[in-house]
C-alpha cells in the first residue's frame, strides 16, 4: 500500500507555488545526506533577509547528521520531536543576538530571525529540501552545549532535509502528519482594510 498526503496549501488567492507547496513535514529519508549546495543558498537566502537597521542578529548553529553537534541539538529536542526529528539530515539551530557588546537591547532580534528563517525555508523548499521548525527543546542545554553567552538566545531548531516515505514512520507521527493544513481566513487576521 502506497500512502500519500497532499499538503499544498489550497489558497484563496494565487501564492507562488514553492510558499503554498512549503509544508512542516516529520518524514525525512534517514539515510540522506545533505545537498550541500541547496543548504548554502539556503544560508545565503537568509543572509539576504532583511533586518531593522540592517543589523542582522541571526545567528545559526549547522549540524550534519552523524556529528557530535547534530547529537547534541538532537538530545535537547523534547520527546514528540525526537520521535521524528533525528531521520533529518541537518539539524539548524536559529539563534538571535538579543543585545549588541555594549548592553544595548536588539529590539528587533527576534523578529528579523524569525525572517530570516522564513528565508531560509522558502529557499530550501525551491531546492527540494524539505523542513520542520520546532519550538520544543531545552534552550538551556542548546546554550550549554554550544557555550552561548547570554545576548545569544536559541529560538528554534529547523530540521532540514529530504522527504521520506510515509510507509517508514510509526502509526503516532503518521497520525500527526495526517492532520490536514489550516489556516483562519485572511479576513480574520486583517484587522483594517480600508
Ligand atoms: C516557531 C515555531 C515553533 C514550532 N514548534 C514545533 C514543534 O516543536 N514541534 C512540531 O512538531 N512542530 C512545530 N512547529 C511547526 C508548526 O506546528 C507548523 O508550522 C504549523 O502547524 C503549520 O504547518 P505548516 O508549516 O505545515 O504550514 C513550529 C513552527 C514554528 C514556526
Amino acid at each position: 500500500m502506497t500512502i500519500a498526503i497532499d499538503r499544498t496549501a489550497a489558497t484563496d488567492a494565487p501564492i507562488l507555488d514553492v510558499l503554498a507547496e512549503r509544508f512542516s513535514t516529520r518524514v525525512f529519508d534517514r539515510n540522506a545526506v545533505i545537498d550541500e549546495s541547496a543548504l548554502a543558498s539556503a544560508l545565503e537566502a537568509a543572509r539576504w533577509a532583511p533586518s531593522a537597521n540592517n543589523t542582522q542578529p541571526w545567528r545559526f548553529i549547522v549540524t550534519r547528521r552523524g556529528t557530535d553537534a547534530f547529537a547534541k541539538v538532537y538530545e535537547s529536542l523534547r520527546d514528540f520531536n525526537k520521535a521524528w526529528a533525528g531521520d533529518a539530515s541537518v539539524l539548524v539551530v536559529a539563534v538571535a543576538l538579543t543585545s549588541t557588546e555594549d548592553g544595548s537591547p536588539m529590539h528587533y532580534a527576534q523578529y528579523d530571525t524569525g525572517q530570516a528563517v522564513a528565508h531560509f525555508t522558502v529557499q530550501a523548499h525551491a531546492a527540494s529540501l524539505v523542513t520542520h521548525q520546532m519550538g520544543g527543546f531545552d534552550r538551556a542545554a542548546v546554550k550549554a552545549a554550544f557555550d552561548l553567552p547570554d545576548n545569544l538566545a536559541p529560538l528554534t531548531v529547523i530540521a532540514v532535509g529530504t522527504l521520506g516515505s510515509l510507509e517508514q514512520i510509526s502509526p503516532e507521527v503518521l497520525a500527526r502528519e495526517s492532520v490536514p493544513r489550516t489556516r483562519r481566513a485572511i479576513t480574520e487576521s486583517v484587522l483594517l482594510n480600508d
